[in-house]
């Protein structure tokens, strides 16, 4: 069935990489793309489609009205709700942007789509990304599913807890049929270089020191990005409403050695003899309330949805490697401006 999808958060990290899998591989649907272009959104994440005739990108804030009037427009059938303040760092800083575009902003939508929908919520869904930091810190042993309660420790992982129980109460009050997916850390192209990979390759290449907060022992659990827009694009069609999947990569990393491999693989592409990269690891002072492990169980969405991660991580962390230094001119443009006063203010001059 064509369907008109509204795709928020669209010119993000991710979003880019589920907006390039929709145009592409359903040209019959229309899939609107809405985005504050915030320091994170970037419309060259979009270069190469955004001439698809079945695209079509609009500016706007997620908290704003105007919301509602687009949502009478283009009468949606279904929302992938990725907008979002996505770095916990950021959230320690500056907590209420975190509130006011995860919480107050999702809460907008959500009032859209009831009021759009009239209740008459049949063949509509609102699908909510969300995060696996929702489920607070582990010790070393065990995983997160699907029924871990609820745990929360940064402003980042707070904020998105708090969506997702607005999600939740859409569906128990109103019947808004709803999916939410919760899932761990993503690496690969289009990554904004605040997070750890590819700030890791920009200042390797720049022969910068590499900030490793604390010891390094945090461990995450690492997914190469189009695994998961494709399960994105699984769980939007055969996703059971009212529930929730977790995506995984299984594939478990501590800070420390995920750099030192990195350090491996630059070497290597650089040029440089084997163990220079590494000489630039230092370590600085630690994340306040630094989550100790994050480990997901997505064995629920392989069994019924028959999803899995397509890459091995040997692979993929040589593929986003050559994808940051043959676009050097996205990670130059995306450095500039404020980029350098965020950096000096994190991480001193
Ligand atoms: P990102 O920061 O790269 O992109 C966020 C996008 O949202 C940007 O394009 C930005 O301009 C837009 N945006 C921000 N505030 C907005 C607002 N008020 N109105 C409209 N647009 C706004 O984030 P990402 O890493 O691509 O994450 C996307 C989603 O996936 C987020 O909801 C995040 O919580 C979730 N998530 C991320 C990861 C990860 O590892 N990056 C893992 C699990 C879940
Ligand atoms: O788990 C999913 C989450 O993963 C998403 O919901 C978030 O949006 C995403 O930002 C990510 O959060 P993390 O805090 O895990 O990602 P980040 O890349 O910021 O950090 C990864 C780990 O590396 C974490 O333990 C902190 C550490 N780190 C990070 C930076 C930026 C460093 O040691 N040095 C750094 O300079």
């Amino acid at each position: 069935m064509p369907k008109t999808i509204l795709i928020t958060g669209g010119a993000g990290f991710i979003g880019s990489h589920v907006v390039r899998l929709f145009v592409t591989k359903y040209p019959e649907y229309k899939i609107v793309v809405l985005d504050k272009l915030t320091y994170a959104g970037n419309l060259e994440n979009l270069r190469d489609i955004d001439k698809s005739p079945n695209y079509e990108f609009v500016k706007m804030d997620i908290c704003d009205q105007d919301v509602f009037e687009l949502f009478q427009k283009y009468k949606f059938d279904g929302v992938i709700h990725l907008a979002a303040e996505s770095h916990v760092d950021r959230s320690i800083t500056d907590p209420m942007a975190f509130v006011q575009t995860n919480v107050i902003g999702t809460c907008n939508l959500l009032n859209a789509a009831k009021e759009s929908w009239k209740d008459a919520f049949e063949g509509k869904l609102f699908y909510h990304i969300s995060t696996d930091e929702v489920y607070g810190s582990l010790e070393h042993e065990g995983f997160f599913v699907e029924e871990t309660s609820y745990d929360p420790k940064s402003p980042y992982s707070a904020s998105k807890a708090s969506s997702d129980h607005f999600v939740r109460a859409y569906h128990n009050t109103y019947k808004m049929p709803v999916v939410i997916t919760n899932c761990s850390n993503n690496y690969g192209p289009n990554q904004f270089p605040e997070k750890l990979i590819p700030l890791c390759i920009h200042n390797i290449k720049n022969n910068k020191p590499i900030p490793v907060y604390g010891k390094g022992e945090n461990i995450r659990d690492w997914l190469y990005v189009v695994d998961h827009a494709h399960a994105i694009d699984v769980v939007f069609h055969k996703g059971k409403v009212g529930e929730t999947y977790n995506i995984g990569g299984n594939n478990e990393w501590t800070n420390i050695s995920l750099i030192h491999k990195l350090c491996e693989v630059m070497d290597v592409q650089l040029g440089r003899a084997a163990g220079d990269s590494a000489k630039l690891i230092t370590f600085v002072k630690d994340r306040a309330g630094h989550d100790l492990r994050y480990a997901i169980d997505s064995s629920k969405l392989q069994k019924e949805l028959g999803w899995e991660p397509s890459l091995q991580f040997e692979q993929g962390i040589v593929k986003t490697v050559e994808w940051y230094l043959t676009n050097e001119e996205w990670l130059n443009n995306v450095v500039s401006g404020n980029y350098t006063k965020y950096y000096d203010e994190m991480y001193g001059k």
